[in-house]
Order: structure tokens, then sequence, then C-alpha cells
């Protein structure tokens, strides 16, 4: 069964009967029942989901686009790791996603990181 929030238009994407089988997945904390054997970003808008990210400069909001890890449209946070192209990611049972609030940090142990923070 797919589980909309209360706030999401209904979706375009319908399930082929011989899709996989559903998998429960969090999205910014509100639980999922979206089909399993496809791209996050694939089942995200199957389960009506329509914001995945915001622009850092202006805030708009972004949803994937080219489905194929070109636009980087619809970059979420997946169980803790942001940046993550969801439409070159399978879902999983049990996932934790969370759409994307502007920029995201650099890893602490990025060379760009280790030299901003010896400049402050
Ligand atoms: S939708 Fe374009 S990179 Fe994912």
């Amino acid at each position: 069964m797919t589980v909309q929030s209360p706030s999401s238009p209904p979706s375009l994407f319908r399930t082929l009967p011989s899709a996989d089988a559903f998998v429960d997945i969090w999205f910014n904390d509100h639980p999922l029942s979206v089909p399993g054997g496809r791209s996050v970003a694939a089942a995200l808008l199957a389960a009506g989901v329509a914001r995945f990210r915001s622009t850092p400069v202006s805030g708009a909001p972004r949803a994937p686009y080219c489905m194929m890890g070109a636009c980087f449209e619809c970059l979420v946070e997946i169980d803790g790791v942001p940046g993550r192209q969801s439409c070159m990611v399978q879902v999983r049972d049990g996932m934790r996603i969370r759409s994307q609030e502007g920029a995201r940090d650099l890893p602490p142990d990025s060379p760009t990181a280790l030299e901003n923070a010896h400049d402050r």
C-alpha cells in the first residue's frame, strides 16, 4: 500500500503489476511503504513525494529530472549520508531518507574542509 503525505499531490506514477514487493522506509520522519526493486527517487515519486531538496541560494524546491545521474536535482540524505543521488541508489527496507536542504557540508576529513579548518 502506498502512503502519501497529506500535503503531497497524487502521484502521476503507477506501479506495474510485476513490481517487486513493497518496502518500508522513512522520509523526513514520515513512514512510507514504497515499491521495492527500483531507485529511491522512483520509489519516492511513486509515493507522491514532490520535493526532494532545496537550492542553496534561494531555497527553491527541486525534484528528480533526468533519473539517470546527470542533473543532480534528486539529492537527498540517505541513512545519514548527505548529497546522495536518489536516482542512482536502490531503495531498501528500513532506509531513513531526508530531503536535502541547501548546500551539503563537506566531509570532515576532506582536503578542502581541512584547509578551511586551518584558515580559521
Ligand atoms: S534525477 Fe538527475 S541526477 Fe538524479
